[in-house]
């Protein structure tokens, strides 16, 4: 629920195509918070364009002759950070769209997009630029802003993906989610996945591995749990991933649940589940939890220890009904609402909510993912996440996007703990 901005958003456009750089200024005319204070044809005339008006946000093409827009980008990031970039390329420049991010953009969008998609977008960022502009104004100049890209490395974050209403697409969010931040990070880093729908958990099916080593393992080394027994019971996913599956039947999952032999009901669950996490963060960079629609105390302790929380919501009403309700209970946690990604899953132009609609219900969206029975039946079929298939499939650039906003939102708190850490430390040496 984004407040209307005080002032009109202040945009400028750089396309080496009139074309485009018309009917993007026509697609914008149609909102009146929107002034579009120019146009560049080049990289090098975005930048002349963004000192002389300092726009709130920059559309940036990602191919022009002369200087292209990761150049620009990374000199406007350097040079005005107030100004945010959102970058405009074409399917499949999925290579580009790394170094773009890389160079600071903030956003992305595949042409051409959609009104909405292009208004939203620009509203999102303009927030995003303004909140950041408060901390650099607290934090003082000398401190640098978080730049995806330059951000020190990510270590032990848990991002936990839960949905208050099953089959509204979870685990399928959850692996892809994983493979995707395993392609994003690359191979020297290791991102985890744990299965912990602990009954009925379907990681295993979507991957194509038996749960012949589970959860169900762990329960009786709960004390003399290290990397190497962690390490054992985990398999290893071509993707690059690893992976920690639910147990093979319900009744070994009791075990899980009930903590072992310990009996004492499901706390003991809850502090097999934290001790897991704890054990996770010191080995991996990041852990995707796939979580079942039920709140008790194994799913608090994983909410508690996470960084971010993809809740998951499909465009109907009884889903955007229970994720209401989800957020009332996540406010009484005290989770700050930027604890939550909100992701809509199968998004399809027929759907009849418009995606203003769920934010307004909700919070502000942070990726939609397209409905595509094709190519998450064959994912299922054949074992394969489609984000391995066909990464260029919408679908999957879609999560590919959502990994993205996930690394992006992972910089921001790190920079955020180092400068409260920081202005500690000051606050700590007298005069
Ligand atoms: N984007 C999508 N397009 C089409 N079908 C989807 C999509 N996402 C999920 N599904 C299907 O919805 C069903 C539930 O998905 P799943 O990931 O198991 O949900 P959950 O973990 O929330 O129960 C599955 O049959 C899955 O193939
Ligand atoms: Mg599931």
């Amino acid at each position: 629920m984004a407040a209307q901005p005080a002032e009109r958003i202040r945009v400028l456009i750089v396309d080496d195509i009139a074309e485009t750089r018309e009917n993007l200024r026509k697609l914008l005319s149609f909102d009146p918070n929107i002034e579009v204070v120019g146009a560049a044809a080049s990289g090098q005339e975005g930048i002349a364009l963004v000192r002389e008006f300092r726009p709130h946000v920059v559309l940036m093409d990602i191919n022009m002759p002369g200087m292209d827009g990761i150049t620009a980008t990374a000199i406007i990031q350097k040079d005005f950070p107030a100004t945010q970039v959102v970058m405009l390329s074409v399917q499949g420049e999925t290579d580009y769209l790394r170094r773009a991010m890389m160079a600071g953009a903030r956003d992305f969008l595949t042409k051409p997009p959609s009104g909405d998609e292009l208004m939203s977008t620009i509203r999102r960022v303009y927030e995003m630029g303004k909140e950041r502009m408060v901390l650099q104004q607290v934090a003082g100049p000398a401190v640098e802003m978080a730049a995806p890209g330059k951000a020190k490395p990510l270590v032990g974050e848990v991002i936990a993906v839960f949905s208050p209403k099953g089959g509204v697409g979870c685990t399928t969010v959850a692996v892809n989610l994983a493979i995707a931040l395993q392609k994003r990070l690359g191979s020297g880093r290791k991102v985890g996945l744990v299965d912990a729908s602990v009954q009925f958990g379907d990681v295993g099916v979507m991957l194509n591995l038996q749960p012949t080593r589970s959860l169900a393992d762990l329960a009786p080394h709960i004390d003399d749990m290290d990397a190497d027994f962690l390490n054992s019971i985990m398999f290893a996913h071509g993707s690059g991933i690893k992976v920690l599956l639910a147990p093979p039947n319900p009744e070994a999952a009791e075990a899980v649940l009930t903590g072992g032999t310990s009996g004492d009901g499901a706390a003991g669950g809850a502090s097999v589940m934290g001790a897991l996490l704890e054990l996770m963060r010191q080995e991996f960079d990041i852990i995707v939890v796939d979580m079942w629609s039920w709140i008790d105390d194994v799913a608090l302790t994983i909410f508690d220890a996470a960084a971010l929380i993809v809740l998951v919501v499909t465009p109907n009403i009884p889903a955007i009904k229970s994720a209401r309700l989800f957020l009332e209970v996540a406010d009484r946690l005290n989770y700050p609402r930027d604890k939550i990604a909100l992701v809509i899953n199968c998004v399809d132009r027929r759907m009849g909510i418009r995606p203003e609609q769920i934010e307004q219900a909700l919070i502000p969206i942070a990726a939609q993912i397209p409905l595509d029975e094709q190519a998450v039946l064959l994912s299922v079929n054949y074992g394969v996440p489609f984000i391995v298939r066909d990464e260029n499939r919408p679908v999957s650039q879609s999560i590919m996007y959502l990994a993205d906003y996930v690394r992006r939102t992972l910089a921001e708190k790190d920079k955020e703990a180092e400068q409260s850490a920081a202005e500690k430390g000051r606050a700590r040496v007298p005069g």
